[in-house]
């Protein structure tokens, strides 16, 4: 039984100012929560002890960052370590993003570190996955999942791979307006689903989630929900305002076997 996971990522939004008074519109309408959803926010850095303090005890809500080097400390000017993250409250940790991938240059080989640095901090990895446009119309998209799905989670046992929340994000869909298909989602995820059987056993690609990312707004969650092997949203744009990201939050959840 996989707890859908609907999460906000901030990206690099929002002053602390801001950032409170997203939580002043965003805390009252999480009234409605069920159990039958997570809700998790990745603030940029400076946001997380704040925000972390606003959910701290608040049930089914939880706090992500964007981003963190694999060592616990030591001369890397500019990162964040994962035992700053866990000594904050922070549960989840944003790994291999597209603009990470992309933007910075972080290899597969990079990420992977992380993901199994994450783990041993009892941080849950959110790895993202997914394929360009020129791959995908190439034919390649299967095969640029494989390849991230095998490289970023080589270090990761079948133990410790049911902590570990997948991300496909189309690169052509992130920021771009253009949502993937219900068809085109469902079959990556499908695909994704299948390798976790293969790779570990059928008991973690039956318990694994995959968010779908990429150009979620309000009016297309429920239908990108229903689907089923989408267990939850990774938001960017919409994200950022408390009412949008409260109704996609929120969105009606068709349930799941
Ligand atoms: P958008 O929702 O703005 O397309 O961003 C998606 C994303 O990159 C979330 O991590």
């Amino acid at each position: 039984m996989r707890i859908p996971l609907m999460a906000a990522n901030w990206k690099m939004h929002k002053t602390i100012p801001a950032i409170i008074s997203f939580l002043d519109s965003f805390i009252p309408l999480m009234r409605e929560l069920g159990s039958d959803r997570e809700v998790v926010i990745a603030p940029p850095f400076i946001g997380l002890e704040t925000v972390c303090r606003a959910l701290r005890g608040r049930k089914g809500m939880g706090v992500a960052a964007q981003n963190m080097h694999f060592e616990e400390q030591g001369a890397f000017t500019g990162e964040i370590s994962p035992l700053m993250l866990s000594d904050l409250g922070v549960g989840h940790v944003i790994l291999g993003h597209s603009e990470r991938r992309h933007v910075f240059g972080e290899t597969d080989g990079f990420i992977a570190k992380k993901v199994v640095s994450a783990l041993e901090h009892d941080l849950k990895p959110i790895l993202c996955i997914g394929e360009k446009l020129e791959q995908r119309e190439a034919g390649e998209t299967n095969a640029v999942l494989e390849a991230q799905l095998r490289k970023g989670l080589s270090g990761v046992t079948a133990e410790q791979a049911q902590d570990v929340v997948i991300a496909y994000e189309p690169v052509w869909a992130i920021g771009t307006g253009k949502t993937a298909t219900p068809e085109q989602a469902q079959e990556a995820h499908i695909f994704a689903r299948k390798w976790m059987a293969e790779h570990f056993n059928s008991g973690i690609a039956d318990q694994i989630r995959i968010l779908y990312g990429g150009s979620v707004k309000p009016a297309n969650a429920a239908e990108l929900m229903a689907l089923p092997d989408v267990d939850g949203a990774l938001v960017g744009g919409a994200a950022l305002d408390a009412e949008s990201f409260a109704e996609i939050a929120l969105c009606p959840l068709t349930p799941r076997a």
